[in-house]
This record gives structure tokens, C-alpha cells and sequence, in this order.
């Protein structure tokens, strides 16, 4: 078949790649003209594991990118909606440039004499595609869905880092159809990974979206809040999650309590499947408590830190890990940010190390000490705070010994101070 994407961030690039792998003609576009450039010259825009491989071999092949809305229309059968969903002002969802995709989509639309499947892959709340999205292509296009194109909803749920595998590897694919000729169009693209396809309407799909990650985030959070009460009881609460992991209904995954969640969905999904229920006139009381705790957690370690070296002025603290998880250079919603922010306003002093998202948080934070090592940025520091779960900081040892005050507050249960030659003062966030 023969598709043609929208966008070519980390969702679009990712779903190209990977429709070209499962044997589809695809033709990306972008308004971005160095892009475009880039994917026809085979290289990633983004860094995704296996990304640069899918796209070295199907680039120029069964994979071309262009600018030129008519031309990608013209030469395919249905084309995905993958650009960004940005919070807003209030945490509820911009979704300009979703309406912009779909402007163009609709004007290329109107020069088609057959059927198109307009599909939204972009995370958008209930009621988008059937209320924003439809209308505009219809206006735009002047032909009428359900008869001259279809819509559908396809939401994705791929993690960062592992987004090829996740897309090859789908423990479900949701097709939310307004009719069944568009749902088979899309269906039929996803044959061949031989996975149970969810066929339903296009609301229920983007909830399921939502409701997906803000479960995972819900269990994030609930570990966090049994966390701060087994501290104080002197349990590990890694100790709990193991056990109470074991049972089928509960498993044992996103249960590790920390300095939170970060990254470009979660915070941003919650806050706006709140956003969408006050809207609607509902409070969601639970779903405020996870963002709540969410924004607490990183604070504690700040606490933990004042605890045991009392004020921070111009002492020297170091921020290790600035990326919002390990294996990526995404800082977006980083648990650290808040953390460097309260820091700097408090008069400390700054030095912060991660393996690769360096260059993203100097364009947040100017008057931190970037350094190149772990050890660089221990040196001389009264205090140690672990903001990631990169490896390599789990078998940091030695390094702590050039610290002048060897003060450790883990986010991410990385250390065992038992295990450690060098001596610390360790405490963890919530064990
Ligand atoms: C997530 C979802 O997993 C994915 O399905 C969705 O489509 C996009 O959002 P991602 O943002 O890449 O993916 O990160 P993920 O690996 O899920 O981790 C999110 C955050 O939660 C990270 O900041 C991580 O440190 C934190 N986390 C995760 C915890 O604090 N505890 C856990 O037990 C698990």
C-alpha cells in the first residue's frame, strides 16, 4: 500500500521507518525543508535506536520525503497526522498545528478524484479527529467524509529509545474508524505484524490513548506516595513492589518510586485528560493527585539534601543525570528541572553531568557548571543528588571520594552503599 506521513518528528519518523519495513510505499512530508533533506539523504532527524538502519535502507527506495502536500496525496492511499500536540498555556492541548496538518490535508484532498484516508496519529483528546479534524478537511476540501475520504484515529505507543521495536512489536494496535472502508484501509496497513487490532470509533480510541498512559503514570505516582509513607517507616519500598509486582492484576513494571515521571507524554497526557474532564464539567480528583505528587517528589530530595547539610548557599551540589530517563538526550518535563531551579534559587552552587543531554538543559539553565565526568562534576561537591537511571551511574564508587562532603540523595535507587568502597552518606528518596 501506499501511505504518506505528516511530520517527521520522533512518531512520524519512527512510523515511516517502520511502515517502509513492513513493505508500504511512503512518502513523508515536512514542512521543514532541511528534513526533508535529511531523509532523502538517509539519515535519522531524530536519534532512535535502529531508526538511521530502516531509513539508510529504504530512503530514495520505497521512502521519499517532500514538502508538496499534492504530490503525497496524489500518491497514496491514506496519510497519518504525526505532528506535535504541545501543552497550552493551562495545560490543556494546543492543537494548532493539527489544524494547520489538516488544512493542507484537506486542500490536497480537493484535488484528488479517489478515496483518502485521513488519519490522526498525533495524541489528541476525545472528540478531536470526529470535531476538529474532520470539519476542517471537509471545509477545506469541500468533499464529504465518510463518502470521498475516511478518518480514522491510530493512536501510538511507542517509548522513547525503543519506539522501532515498540512499533514492531505492538502489544495492540487501535484502529478508530468513522466507517468500516476506512478502518479496513488502515487495518490492512498493520497486516503483516500479526497483532490483535482494537476496531472502534475514533473517540474511544484517542481515550485509549490517555487512559494508557495515565494509568502507567497513576502507578507511578502511587509508588511514589507509598514510598514517602514506607520512608518514614524505615521500609524499602522496592523491597514491597517486588512482592506485591507478583500479582498477575497488579505486575510488577512502573511500580519503582523515585524523583518521578518525566518526558514528552506523561506529564503532558494527564494533565490534558484533566484539561478535557473539567471541560466537560467533571473534577478528576485522582488523576490531580498524580500530577500533585508528581511535582512533590523531586522537590523531597532537595529536603532530604537540607536535612543533612543544612543551608545550600553557595554550596556546591551536583546534579547527576539531566535527561528525562537514560538512553536518550530528551530533557523535556526532566525531573531535574525543577530540581536546578529550586537549587539556583536557594544560592547553590551547580555542577551538573549526564551522558548525552547536556546541550538541551544549557539552553534552560546558564548558570550551571556543565562538566564532561561524573567525577568533574563531584569534585569538591558537598552534596550529590541522582536525577536519571543511566547505568553508568550505578557503578559509580571511587568517584564519590572527590567529593568534599560525600552527601548522596538517590532519585532512582541506583546505589548500594553496602556494596561501595568509598564511603558515603547515602539516602534514598523513598527507601
Ligand atoms: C511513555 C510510555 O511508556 C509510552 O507508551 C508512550 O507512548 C509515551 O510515554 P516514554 O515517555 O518514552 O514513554 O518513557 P517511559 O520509559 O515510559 O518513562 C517515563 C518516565 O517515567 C521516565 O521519567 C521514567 O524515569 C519514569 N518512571 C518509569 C518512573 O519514575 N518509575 C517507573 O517505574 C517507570
Amino acid at each position: 500500500m501506499k501511505v504518506s506521513i505528516i511530520g517527521s518528528g520522533y512518531v512520524g519518523s519512527v512510523s515511516a521507518a517502520c511502515f517502509a519495513e513492513l513493505g508500504h510505499e511512503v512518502i513523508c512530508i515536512d514542512i521543514d525543508e532541511e528534513k526533508v533533506k535529511q531523509i532523502n539523504a538517509g539519515i535519522a532527524p531524530i536519534w532512535e535506536e535502529g531508526l538511521d538502519e530502516l531509513l539508510g535502507k529504504y530512503s530514495q527506495k520505497t521512502l521519499i520525503a517532500t514538502s508538496d502536500y499534492d504530490y503525497a496525496v496524489e500518491n497514496s492511499d491514506a496519510s497519518f497526522i504525526c505532528v506535535g500536540t504541545p501543552s497550552g498555556e493551562d495545560g490543556s492541548i494546543d492543537l494548532s498545528i493539527v489544524k494547520a496538518a489538516s488544512a493542507s490535508l484537506g486542500k490536497a484532498i480537493a484535488k484528488k478524484d479517489h478515496y483518502h484516508v485521513v488519519v490522526v496519529k498525533s495524541t489528541v483528546v476525545p472528540e478531536t479527529t470526529e470535531k476538529v479534524v474532520l470539519p476542517i478537511v471537509e471545509e477545506y476540501s469541500g468533499k464529504k467524509a465518510g463518502k470521498d475520504f475516511g478518518v480514522v484515529m491510530n493512536p501510538e505507543f511507542l517509548r522513547e529509545g525503543k519506539a522501532v521495536y515498540d512499533f514492531m512489536h505492538p502489544d495492540k494496535v487501535v484502529v478508530g474508524a468513522i466507517d468500516e472502508r476506512s478502518s479496513f484501509v488502515v487495518s490492512e496497513l498493520y497486516r503483516k505484524l500479526e497483532c490483535e487490532i482494537t476496531h472502534t470509533n475514533p473517540r474511544t480510541a484517542e481515550m485509549i490513548k490517555y487512559v494508557n498512559n495515565s494509568f502507567l503514570a497513576t502507578k507511578i505516582s502511587f509508588a511514589n506516595e507509598v514510598g514517602n509513607i514506607c520512608k518514614q517507616l524505615g521500609i524499602d519500598t522496592y523491597e514491597v513492589m517486588d512482592a506485591v509486582g507478583t500479582d498477575f492484576r497488579i505486575e510488577r513494571q512502573f511500580l519503582n518510586c523515585g524523583a518521578g515521571f518525566g518526558g514528552s507524554c506523561f506529564p503532558k497526557d494527564v494533565k490534558a485528560l484533566i484539561g478535557k474532564a473539567n471541560q466537560i464539567g467533571y473534577a478528576p480528583e485522582l488523576l490531580q493527585s498524580v500530577v500533585d505528587v508528581n511535582n512533590r517528589q523531586p522537590l523531597k530530595m532537595i529536603e532530604l539534601l537540607q536535612e543533612k547539610i543544612g543551608e545550600l548557599k553557595n554550596k556546591r551540589i551536583t546534579v547527576l543525570g539531566l535527561a528525562f530517563k537514560n538512553d536518550t538526550d530528551d530533557i523535556r518535563e526532566s525531573r531535574s528541572i525543577p530540581v536546578i531551579d529550586k537549587l539556583l534559587e536557594l544560592g547553590a552552587d551547580v555542577a551538573a553531568y549526564d551522558p548525552m543531554a547536556e546541550e538541551g538543559m544549557k539552553k534552560i539553565f546558564h548558570d550551571v557548571a556543565y562538566c564532561k565526568s561524573s567525577v568533574e562534576a563531584l569534585q569538591e561537591a558537598d552534596g550529590c543528588l541522582i536525577m536519571t537511571e543511566w547505568n553508568e551511574f550505578r557503578n559509580l564508587d571511587q568517584e564519590f571520594a572527590a567529593m568534599a562532603n560525600r552527601v548522596v540523595i538517590d532519585g532512582r535507587k541506583l546505589i548500594n552503599p553496602e556494596k561501595l568502597s568509598t564511603e558515603i552518606d547515602y539516602e534514598g528518596i523513598c527507601w
